[in-house]
């Protein structure tokens, strides 16, 4: 067999052992369900996975990926984990996280046909425009991109809260936060964008919905 494919039954082979031997009853816990406190919503890219950056083992995040870790409201998987994380798992806390030199979104600030892609991609032009004045007043491209990196972030967060799944459970449970981060992938650290949010208080009126929506 080809060495890329063969050698993740090797690795797994290992890891199994690596596990068993700290907790002999790591799987048989694992396989009784998961209540993970955490929702992670990250990029596809093969350098940013989920629970080795954040030190987290099997059964502690929920994830879902995509490229350039959008919230896209008409993308049925990201809405169905969302559903699924907040109100049958409950989760505490639900996290974007968007990494520097994201390939998605550097693209999104060329002007180059790329395929397919360049209609997902376009969610990203569209966070460009809206900060327009902000990226264009920075002139090494570089420093452009990762601000956008952490504007896209920023977005997404408030895409998630304008959701009726994210309103509907603040308003019967108080729950979830919802954070943005940024991981570096030059040092591997992973940082808090300060942009919390809770609840309704801070979003515009038009995303607003009443108390007593249908649930
Ligand atoms: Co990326």
């Amino acid at each position: 067999m080809e060495e890329s494919y063969s050698k993740i039954f090797e690795g797994n082979r290992k890891w199994v052992d690596d596990m068993n031997e700290q907790d002999p009853a790591f799987f048989a816990k694992l396989a009784k369900g998961q209540k993970p406190p955490l929702l992670w919503i990250g990029c596809s890219d093969s350098r940013v996975p989920a629970n080795e950056i954040t030190g987290t083992l099997p059964g502690e995040v929920f994830v879902h990926r995509n490229i350039a870790n959008m919230v896209v409201h008409t993308d049925m998987s990201m809405l169905s984990v969302l559903d699924y994380a907040v109100n049958i798992l409950e989760v505490k806390h639900v996290i974007v996280c968007g990494h520097y030199g994201c390939g998605g979104v550097l693209a999104a600030m060329g002007n180059t046909q790329v395929g397919l892609i360049d209609n997902w991609l376009r969610h990203i032009k569209d966070v460009y425009r809206i900060h327009q004045a902000e990226l264009d007043a920075i002139p090494d491209a570089i420093e452009r991109g990762r601000r956008l990196v952490e504007l896209n972030v920023i977005e997404q967060v408030y895409d998630l809260c304008k959701t009726s799944i994210i309103q509907n459970a603040w308003t019967k449970t108080k729950r979830p936060y919802v954070h943005g981060v940024v991981y570096d992938l030059n040092n591997g650290l992973l940082v808090d964008l300060n942009c919390t949010v809770r609840d309704n208080s801070e979003m515009a009126d038009i995303y607003v919905f009443d108390d007593g929506a249908v649930v």
